[in-house]
């Protein structure tokens, strides 16, 4: 099929290279002419493990290009996905200003047949808004040409995308005409070897309500968990054992249990907030999602409360020298966008902390935010250097299997601070060091004497 992409960036990228991996002729089309000019030339403008190989694989066989013109891409094409951001209005409502100029657009350069699919995570009503601008600009330019609208919302992980996207657990379609859903079943039969069953066809509002379902169920479990694990920490007991015992019920089964520093990225938070504003809108208020926001943003905050109290009775932060590892907002991805290592920088910023940084991928996009606020280092030893205390933020998986007595040597004090429980506490002890996790590791806040250094 010839396929347009509308929007170049994490999702319109893979997607566009996973398309034209399956044989399709794809052209990905993107208003950055930064960002378009540097993929021509065969930079990738993220950090995706895979989607190298993949966007070189498909612009060698010339199945893959890049522009910036609209007349360009949608001339040659007969489904134009729409990969645009959402992000979050002052009120928490999706805003839907780069949806429009994007359809917009495509519609005053359409002569003939188009399938327009919104790819990007959008509210209950979306379908019908580009449909309703797509004949607002088809009135003004006084043709009548025929096209559908359907909503396809994407469910990939940054850091998984590829795999995600090739081997998906489900493709939603929300569509309200044949030919619209004949077209996207073809084009993903090639994704869904396994059964077409996992091609889930339904009417466009339940496809657009069923992406915030799905991301806000996963916020829920992590808001819970953290919940669970403020109270591990009072009531003197280990959020592992908790959640190895809960996770076990097959009704709950194991994943997404893990209690942490909060959860960020440019999904969950700002897609929790729509849904919360949609509920708010059609008088059916969530309080549960509400709760979820909340506990979230109090979750943020906890690494850098629980360095407060540490450094209370030691003359306070001001002047520590505090190592930060892993910047992104999860592991495998350069996007930092509402990351909790940047709740954390905040606050030491704030209360003038000395503060060096690593993360494997991410410290440029840090760097364009604070510049030299903060030292950046190439190891994560190197950032421990001389610290009162270690921070780990993100998991990335080179900071799982640190060596623990070479850290402890190059370090001035003996703090580390697990915001994602990927360590031992024992372990930590054996090298001298004191360990404080979330809901496990010394009780730190049950009782601030006890974990006050020796
Ligand atoms: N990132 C994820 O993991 C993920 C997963 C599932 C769904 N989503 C949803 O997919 C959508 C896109 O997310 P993303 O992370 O890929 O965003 P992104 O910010 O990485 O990419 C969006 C791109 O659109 C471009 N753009 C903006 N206006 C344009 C216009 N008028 N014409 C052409 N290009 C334009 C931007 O320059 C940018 O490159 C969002 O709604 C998001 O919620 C994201």
């Amino acid at each position: 099929m010839d396929i347009l992409i509308v929007g170049t960036g994490y999702v319109g990228l893979v997607t566009g290279a996973c398309f034209a991996e399956m044989g399709n002729r794809v052209v990905c089309l993107d208003l950055n002419g930064a960002k378009i000019a540097a993929l021509k030339e065969g930079e990738i403008p993220i950090f995706e493990p895979g989607l190298k190989d993949l966007v070189e694989r498909g612009v060698a066989a010339e199945r893959l290009s890049f522009t910036t013109s609209y007349a360009e891409g949608v001339a040659g094409a007969n489904i134009c996905f729409l990969a645009l951001p959402t992000p979050s209005k002052e009120d928490g409502s999706c805003d839907l200003s780069y949806l429009e100029a994007a359809t917009k657009s495509i519609a005053r350069e359409m002569t003939e047949y188009k399938l327009i699919v919104n790819k990007s995570t959008a509210p209950v009503g979306t379908t019908q808004a580009v449909r309703g601008w797509i004949e607002e600009v088809l009135r003004e330019r006084n043709l009548s040409i025929p096209f559908d609208v359907a909503s396809n919302p994407e469910f990939l992980k940054e850091g998984a995308a590829i795999a995600d996207f090739m081997k998906p657990d489900r493709v939603v379609l929300g569509c309200d005409s044949e030919q619209a859903e004949r077209l996207l079943r073809n084009l993903y039969s090639a994704f869904t070897l396994r059964g077409s069953e996992r091609i889930l066809s339904m009417d466009p509002a339940s496809a657009e309500l069923s992406k915030y379902a799905s991301n806000a169920m996963l916020a829920l479990r992590i808001s819970f968990m953290n919940e669970m694990a403020a109270l591990c920490e009072r009531l003197g007991a280990s959020i592992h054992e908790v959640r190895k015992a809960v996770g076990l019920d097959p009704r709950i089964g194991s994943q997404f249990l893990y209690a942490g520093a909060g959860f960020g990225g440019s999904c969950f938070p700002k897609d929790i907030a729509a849904l919360s504003q949609m509920a708010r809108v059609c008088e059916a208020p969530t309080l549960l999602i509400q709760a979820v926001e909340m506990v979230n943003q109090k979750q943020k905050r906890v690494l850098g409360e629980k360095l407060e109290l540490y450094f209370a009775n030691l003359g306070g932060l001001a002047g520590k020298r505090i190592a930060v590892w892993g910047l992104s907002f999860k592991p495998d991805t350069d996007d930092i966008r509402e990351a909790s290592s940047l709740t954390l920088l905040a606050l030491l910023l704030e209360r003038q902390a000395s503060i060096s940084v690593y993360d494997p991928v991410a410290s440029s996009k840090v760097h364009a935010l604070y510049g030299e606020d903060l030292d950046y280092a190439n190891s994560p030893y190197e950032a421990a250097e001389e610290a009162d205390a270690v921070v780990l933020v993100t998991e990335w998986r080179e900071l799982r299997c640190i060596d623990l007595e070479k850290l402890a040597r190059v370090m001035r004090g003996r703090a580390f601070f697990d915001g994602r429980n990927q360590y031992d506490e024992e372990e930590m002890a054996h090298a001298g060091l004191d360990y404080f996790g979330i809901g496990c590791g010394r009780p730190l806040l049950r009782n601030a004497l006890l974990s006050e250094p020796t």
